[in-house]
């Protein structure tokens, strides 16, 4: 039976006896709609940890044309997944417990946050950073865990652990994909069969470019044209962005190495889609 905490205060309460005990505890923030994806990051922060939390919580960190009352919604079937990967306590609240009357104070990055999430979504990383600063210090973790799949999240939380002290650690976990490639995602819900059929091209655009780094192409250019020309052949598809970045750093690169990370992002169907692939290996984490 997994335990449901539902006010902040409850919460940070429990994290208290958590510490006083010595409890080791693994946390996966999550804003539900979880999916296998999820599933792998609570199996791990549990076999890592003496215990396994799980927040669920929509945060109001939605761009200007992204509809916070559409995010998909299903605590009942979260809950269910949650108990056989292990999770024993679930933090799920509200905004107005969140963000009470008067909040004011927000985490921001001023390096990594205006660049391609960050550019399509204006105030997006804000709400990212200061919802997992308030839930770092809610739940007090030994570790925190993340899916590549949201690489420029990760990234900006791991520099955020380290800029403002955060005791704790910030383990990425690859990006969990269905058979023919497809990247899982709670959003993968709003794709009808024909969007899903055309949302593989993004693996198959990354796929591309990690065979033509393979084969010894290093010039940004044409790897990025090998993704792209996958993403454009395919009808429904409106690219956002292809992007060659360091794995570190998110700066462009011209020429690829190892630590070479591509970022594709694509509206399919009016589903806004996201990967990534270090081009050197990917099917392995980059971090
Ligand atoms: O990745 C997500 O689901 C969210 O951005 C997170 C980290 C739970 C913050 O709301």
């Amino acid at each position: 039976m997994i335990e449901t905490i539902t006010s902040p205060a409850a919460m940070s309460a429990r994290a208290a006896a958590f510490a006083r005990a010595g409890t080791r505890v693994g946390f996966v923030p999550t804003m539900g709609a979880l999916h296998d994806g999820h599933l792998d990051l609570v199996r791990t922060a549990r076999a890592e940890n003496d215990v396994a939390v799980v927040s669920i919580f929509v945060n109001p960190q939605f761009g200007p044309n992204e509809d916070f009352t559409r995010y998909p919604r299903d605590l009942d079937g979260d809950l269910t997944k949650l108990a056989p990967a292990g999770c024993s306590l679930v933090f799920t609240t509200d905004a107005a417990s969140m963000y009470p009357r008067g909040f004011s104070t927000y985490v921001t990055n001023d390096a990594w946050s205006d660049r391609f999430e960050g550019a399509v979504r204006p105030g997006h990383f804000r709400g990212v950073l200061t919802v997992v600063a308030k839930l770092f210090h809610l739940v007090r973790p030994t570790t925190a865990y993340f899916g590549q799949k949201d690489a420029q999240q990760a990234l900006l939380i791991r520099r955020m652990v380290a800029d403002l002290d955060f005791p704790l650690q910030v383990r990425v976990r690859p990006t969990v994909r269905e058979p023919d490639g497809l990247a899982r995602s709670s959003r993968n819900v709003f794709l009808s069969a024909t969007g899903r059929e055309r949302g593989v091209s993004l693996s198959r655009g990354l796929r591309a470019a990690a065979a033509r780094f393979a084969s010894g192409e290093r010039d940004a250019n044409a790897l990025i044209a090998a993704a792209r020309a996958e993403l454009e052949a395919t009808p429904g598809v409106s690219v956002d962005y292809v992007a060659l970045v360091h794995a570190d750093t998110l700066e462009d690169v011209a020429h690829a190495d190892a630590r070479s990370l591509m970022l594709v992002a694509a509206r399919v169907d009016g589903v806004r889609l996201l990967d990534n692939a270090l081009l050197s290996a990917p099917t392995e984490a980059a971090w």
